[in-house]
């Protein structure tokens, strides 16, 4: 690992340990709720395979594990580098009672813990961008995915016609930094979204660094005008 990569590791993990207390509040104000709706599709779009137990890779504060645990699985387990957004996390599904399903723990996508081809389906939501080496994140996903199965990967994109893209533009680099950086008091996490997201591969280009390590079938739906891609692939 080189020292650039690591510092990427390092000011992930501090950001979000930073942020994590106004994390909910934040992403639901920032996005008026529509991020619910996105989460939603990740659910409807693994519900036909009937998966019995799933990993939800950079889980933070568990929203899309909870959302997934409508599905009638038996396991979803939620990892991240982030302990402090996995506390948050941990009591909100106590609150739901579904810690017989949900175990929110510690571990990197980059050094997955579980065996090769363990998971009925993986997801992440707005995760693989903020990972360090995302080739790296990505091969372990593909590692402990069981062969013909599903990864959901849900992300940040940039919507590409007008209106929508000046619209996005002004409020992505003008106004969500402003209120992010009230709100949460942190200096920079609220800038390093919109800088993070213009740096991050789209489209095509992320498709085929899905199919470079191994995932076949990448395909993507653009949701809200293309504020975001849910990308689906299978092992
Ligand atoms: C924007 S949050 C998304 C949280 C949650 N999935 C959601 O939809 O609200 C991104 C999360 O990715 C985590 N993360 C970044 N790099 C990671 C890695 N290499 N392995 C695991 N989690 C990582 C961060 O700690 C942070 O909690």
């Amino acid at each position: 690992m080189t020292q650039k990569t690591h510092a990427k590791k390092e000011m992930v993990q501090n950001m979000f340990n930073n942020i994590a207390p106004k994390y909910d509040l934040l992403n639901h104000l920032l996005s008026a709720g529509i991020d619910k709706g996105w989460r939603r599709k990740v659910r409807k779009a693994l519900a036909a395979d009937h998966p019995e137990i799933i990993l939800d890779v950079a889980t933070g504060t568990g929203d899309l594990a909870i959302e997934l645990a409508r599905l009638p699985v038996r396991k979803i387990i939620g990892i991240d580098i982030a302990e402090d957004m996995l506390e948050i996390g941990k009591k909100k599904i106590v609150k739901r009672g579904l810690e017989q399903i949900i175990t929110l723990e510690p571990g990197d996508s980059e050094a997955i813990r579980y065996e090769d081809n363990y998971f009925d389906a993986i997801t992440v939501a707005f995760g693989v961008r903020n990972y360090e080496d995302l080739e790296k994140g990505l091969s372990e996903m593909h590692r402990v995915l069981k062969p013909g199965k599903k990864t959901a990967i849900l992300e940040f994109s940039r919507p590409a016609s007008f209106p929508m893209k000046n619209i996005y533009q002004f409020y992505f680099n003008y106004i969500l930094p402003g209120v992010g950086r009230m709100v949460s008091k942190d200096q920079s996490a609220y800038t390093y979204l919109p800088q993070s997201v213009a740096r991050f591969p789209e489209n095509k280009e992320f498709m085929d660094v899905l199919r470079k390590v191994g995932f076949k079938n990448p395909r993507q739906n653009r949701l809200s005008f293309g504020i975001a891609t849910l990308y689906l692939a299978e092992k």
